[in-house]
């Protein structure tokens, strides 16, 4: 018997626009030189795509609460997806146990005992069971303090160690992000294998994503930082700004210059001008967030980390007035905060 498998999204998925649209083909990069012919040979990156959740039926409240509560820290759920023959008679299955969830992200099985304590002695016994004949299998039978637990573990929820109020929702949790900040740096690692990199990352929002991304870097490579005025509303003119200038001479070297996030492009594309002048060998973008939706320049980033919906996103790195950025995950601002 196959269940039929009901797979969760969050908000950051229902945003997304349909397959076929989400990865955008952005104009060819402008420019001359050997990183032009360099992307022409590749394919472009893949942003990861976002699908759309079928309605699921629950056996009892106290699982759609528990699923609610998933799908707010947009953590992966799947209801009932397997069951497990744990008794058989005359070769026939007599007993089985199906699991209420399962949560991919963590590779857990959980059996919510909320609100059912009459039955919990009999879900003790089968989990025990489960877990002899199927000892690969991991399963939590879960109160509902051993859910706010849990989650806090992995950063999310009440317990957790931050006090996040003035987040609406957490739009891409840490599993999410630690996981496709590795493809990302492996993806980097197979075009690089060859060269001798140098990562310039932007100051201040970059330093989480920059962090975790070169100790995924397997070619040699040399980190270097740029720091600029952003635009403030009392600024009397002018452009951006460079606080700090490379330490580095990348005159003929391999270069990313690696982002945060990018929102309209226009400090993307006054930063590209500026570095391209240095006349490295080659000039890429690396953004863990793109927002695509805001563009207002033509500017090619050539590895993106996710496709972000229009929201002012805090957390891992970037901030909201110099705070959030400690906090584990990208979070979504509540809407009443921003001027
Ligand atoms: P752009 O020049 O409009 O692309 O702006 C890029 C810069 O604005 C980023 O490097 C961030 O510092 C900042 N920024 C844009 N959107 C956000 C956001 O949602 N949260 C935090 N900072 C942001
Ligand atoms: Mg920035």
């Amino acid at each position: 018997m196959t269940p039929a498998v009901a797979t969760s999204t969050v908000e950051v998925e229902r945003k997304q626009p349909a397959e076929g649209e989400a990865t955008t083909k952005l104009p060819r990069w402008r420019r001359s030189g050997r990183g032009r012919r360099q992307w022409q040979e590749q394919a472009p990156a893949e942003t990861p795509k976002l699908e759309k959740p079928p309605a699921v039926r629950f056996a009892h409240p106290s699982e759609s609460e528990f699923a609610r509560i998933l799908d707010f820290y947009s953590i992966n759920w799947q209801y009932e997806p397997r069951s497990f023959p744990l008794r058989w008679e005359h070769g026939r299955v007599a007993e089985a146990f199906t699991p209420d969830f399962y949560l991919s992200d963590l590779n857990l099985y959980v059996e919510v005992t909320t609100l059912k304590t009459g039955l919990t002695a009999d879900k003790n016994r089968k989990a025990r069971l489960l877990k002899q004949l199927y000892p690969e299998v991991n399963i939590k039978l879960l109160k509902k303090r051993d859910l706010l637990t849990l989650l806090a573990k992995y950063g999310y929820g009440p317990l957790a160690p931050e006090e996040v109020p003035d987040i609406d929702r957490i739009l891409i949790p840490t599993t999410r992000l630690q996981q496709r900040v590795a493809e990302l740096g492996a993806q980097i690692s197979r075009d690089y294998a060859e060269n001798d990199l140098v990562l310039i990352g932007v100051l201040r929002g970059v330093f989480c994503f920059l962090a975790d991304l070169t100790r995924h870097l397997t070619p040699p490579v040399t980190i270097d930082f740029l720091a600029i005025s952003s635009y403030d509303g009392d600024s009397t003119g002018g452009a951006v700004r460079i606080l700090k200038d490379l330490d580095e001479n990348i005159k003929g070297r391999h270069a990313i210059l690696v982002e945060d996030i990018v929102d309209t492009g226009m400090t993307l594309n006054h930063l590209l001008d500026y570095l391209w002048a240095k006349k490295p060998a080659s000039l890429k973008v690396c953004a863990l967030l793109d927002k695509k939706v805001r563009r207002l320049t033509n500017v090619q980033v050539d590895y993106v980390g996710f496709d972000v919906p229009d929201e002012f996103v805090v957390g891992y790195g970037l901030d909201f007035r110099q705070r959030y950025r400690n906090l584990p995950f990208i979070a979504v601002l509540k809407h009443e905060l921003l001027p």
